[in-house]
């Protein structure tokens, strides 16, 4: 079935979304470089792969299924924080916002009855408890180093060794 307008704005509005994430996650690991926390710059780029994988997924869908694809203009990301946990207290705001987005597609493809479009949103759906759960893991990661700088390095060394799969969305769920 083709997709209604109201859900292909959402969808196009959200391929913007996730590249903003990409730009915000791609700002916060430059942050982090020059704070000379090189672990924590690690992981935040691989989660801004990760984004563009997210917006290349919906882009793709759109394709398949012979919708308009429209490049709205980004958001300009931000680009100072106060402090590690600041930084990472954003992160997880950010996700929590996303996820609410992505609800809300998920909840105009019921309406719409638009079973496929819905089954292809449960991916994005599973995808953001993981990355409230991420997001939440480093808040809560900072806030147990109590500022001690030995904790801090222990945590920067492990996020250090976060690995990127490099793995597509997939576009239909089996
Ligand atoms: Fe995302
Ligand atoms: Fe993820």
């Amino acid at each position: 079935m083709k997709m209604t307008k109201e859900l292909n704005k959402l969808f196009n509005e959200q391929i913007k979304l996730e590249y903003d994430s990409a730009f915000l996650y791609l700002a916060m690991s430059e942050w982090l470089e020059q704070n000379d926390w090189a672990g924590a710059s690690h992981w935040m780029e691989v989660q801004y792969k990760e984004e563009l994988a997210h917006a290349e997924g919906f882009v793709r869908y759109l394709k398949m299924k012979g919708e308009p694809v429209e490049l709205l203009q980004l958001g300009l990301a931000a680009k100072e924080w106060d402090s590690l946990l600041d930084l990472f207290k954003a992160a997880l705001k950010h996700e929590e916002f996303i996820s609410a987005s992505i609800d809300k597609m998920a909840e105009q493809a019921e309406k719409d009855g638009d079973k496929a479009s819905r089954l292809f949103l449960q991916w994005y759906i599973n995808e953001q408890v993981e990355e409230e759960v991420n997001a939440n893991d480093n808040v809560t990661g900072v806030s147990r180093c109590k500022g001690h700088i030995g904790a801090l390095l222990s945590f920067d060394r492990e996020k250090g060794t976060r690995s990127w799969s490099g793995e597509e969305v997939p576009l239909l769920l089996f």
